[in-house]
């Protein structure tokens, strides 16, 4: 699948589409920043931000500086300048199609001027998606006939030093169902390779996520017991504190928790924790094992669904005198849109039939918390029944991957209580990411970018993980009892009942969602 990847990031001019947007100037450039502190940008690297009001290349500087000022960690007013130099702006509108010969003009006299034109006459150039989603295909479609992606990677491959490349990061909606995913996937085919196609997950770039492949299989002791057999169930789980906000109107309300989070993160993270081992670290052996692995997942009967699936919205909260969801700006009552989705899958393989995975995502939640969680059987016999007849009571080992805020890995075994007789407790091993490795947890776009200028898609994703992503979730999205029996919840709490009892229901053990108290603050 994959042909050419570099040992370290190529120089390129960077083109952000959206520039005047939210993620540009909260992550993008502070991203950018960073990484050019720590000296991990590749020298001769330009950006070039482009967006509809116009404004000169110092004024766009200005701007970015006040981002960056804020939200990039390591910022300093010296260093900034020099970065600075690497930024330039160009007004105008990429949906429509006069606008490229303009920006292609202005790419290749960047280019000239940084010293990064290739001998081929282009530059490596990487486009960046950051705006409406409605805008994707026209402006892909004007990349495309404006002669913007004038060689690909295969050529590369062949004389890197002579041609260059053409790629793209696409952010996320990708597409609003599985019909507009389709219809994404096909214009983007139709201007780019799919080698060249860098479809963004910023879930992908969290330390504790890559981490999972890490955990499974460079240790020889998790595989053995990661399946059907020692293995009672699997939560993923991603809670947030914040509301929807300003958000509402041009985005949330039209999309929910399942399509912002589960659809997109929370299925990436599921499939890392299910999938058969790759072969090989690299992006085509694991897309493959993730394919393979949601390809699996078990079609729900029509009339199933709302016993594997619910719904919540935010009530209001009066406590902060903050409304309901219902009631914010933008929102349309009338559309029920989820701010709360939790929702059961089962993959019908080898290793996990009959296996339930719980995945639940929601705003306005008790506590900030994504994490996954492995619960383990309860032994199969208890010897210590004879002494303590209570101790049939006890729960199975599980293991907690935290990925957010709290960085780690924490195991609960069954221990004895020090003293005379035997009684049994509960116990955590713990491994606590920052104590161990030390280092500030970074901003995980800039890695991302630097993969894509490195032709790395190991932490992008396929279009067939897109598509498979929307035929799991699709049948959810589009079932009217479910939306029409959306429950609402009280802020600060774990979401409603209806979760509680979608975890409790088909099961011979109390099962229960892992909800851990709420850090005191202060
Ligand atoms: C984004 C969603 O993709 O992820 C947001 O659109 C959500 O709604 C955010 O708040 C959560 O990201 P994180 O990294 O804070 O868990």
């Amino acid at each position: 699948m994959t042909t050419h990847v570099s040992a370290t990031a190529d120089a390129c001019v960077l083109v952000i589409f959206g520039a005047s947007g939210d993620l540009t100037h909260r992550k993008l450039v502070p991203a950018l920043f960073e990484l050019d502190h720590a000296r991990r940008l590749p020298k001769g690297l330009q950006v070039i931000g482009m967006a509809r009001t116009p404004m000169s290349d110092d004024e766009f500087r200005a701007k970015m500086r006040e981002s960056a000022a804020k939200f990039a960690s390591g910022f300093d007013a010296g260093e900034w300048d020099e970065f600075a130099k690497r930024l330039h702006y160009h007004a105008g509108d990429a949906a429509a199609p006069d606008a490229m010969p303009p920006l292609a003009k202005r790419i290749e006299s960047v280019a000239v001027a940084a010293g990064i034109q290739k001998k081929s006459g282009s530059a490596n150039v990487l486009f960046y998606l950051s705006v409406a989603p409605g805008l994707y295909e026209p402006i892909i479609a004007n990349i495309g006939s404006c002669g913007l992606v004038s060689e690909g990677k295969r050529w590369c491959s062949i004389d890197p030093a002579g041609a260059s490349w053409q790629r793209i990061i696409v952010e996320k909606p990708f597409g609003q169902d599985l019909h507009s995913a389709e219809s994404l996937n096909r214009a983007l085919g139709r201007v780019f390779e799919e080698d060249d196609i860098f479809r963004i997950d910023h879930y992908l770039g969290k330390e504790l996520v890559q981490n999972i492949l890490v955990m499974r299989f460079a240790n020889s002791i998790f595989e053995p017991v990661w399946n059907r057999v020692h293995v009672d169930h699997v939560q993923v789980t991603a809670a947030e504190t914040v509301g929807v906000g300003s958000r509402a109107a041009n985005f949330y309300d039209a999309a929910g928790a399942m399509r912002d989070m589960i659809q997109s993160h929370l299925l990436q993270v599921l499939a890392l924790v299910a999938m058969e081992p790759p072969s090989l670290y690299d992006a085509g052996a694991i897309m493959r094992e993730k394919i393979k692995l949601f390809n699996t997942a078990r079609p729900v009967p029509a009339e199933k669904l709302p016993l594997w699936a619910t719904f919540g919205r935010y009530g209001p909260d009066p406590a902060k005198s903050e409304p309901a969801y219902a009631d914010e700006k933008g929102v349309d009552p009338a559309r029920r849109t989820d701010t709360f989705a939790a929702m059961r899958l089962e993959f019908d393989n080898w290793r996990w039939a009959g296996v339930p995975f719980y995945i639940r995502s929601g705003k306005k939640m008790a506590t900030k918390l994504t994490e996954v969680v492995v619960q383990f059987r309860r032994p199969p016999t208890n010897p210590f029944r004879v002494i303590r007849p209570d101790s049939e009571e006890r729960p199975g080992n599980r293991l907690v991957i935290s990925i957010a805020p709290h960085e780690g890995i924490t195991l609960r075994i069954e221990g004895k209580v020090p003293g005379a007789g035997i009684k049994l407790d509960s116990a955590d091993l713990d491994l606590n990411y920052l104590e161990r490795f030390g280092g500030e947890p970074v901003e995980a776009y800039g890695p991302l970018m630097l993969d894509a200028m490195r032709g790395d898609r190991t932490l992008y994703k396929h279009r067939d993980e897109v598509e498979s992503g929307w035929r799991i979730c699709q049948p959810f999205l589009d079932c009217e009892p479910l939306r029409s029996s959306i429950h609402t919840y009280t802020p600060g709490s774990w979401g409603p009942g209806a979760a509680d009892e979608l975890i409790q229901r088909d099961s011979p053990n109390p099962r229960s969602w892992h909800n851990p108290q709420p850090e005191a603050k202060g």
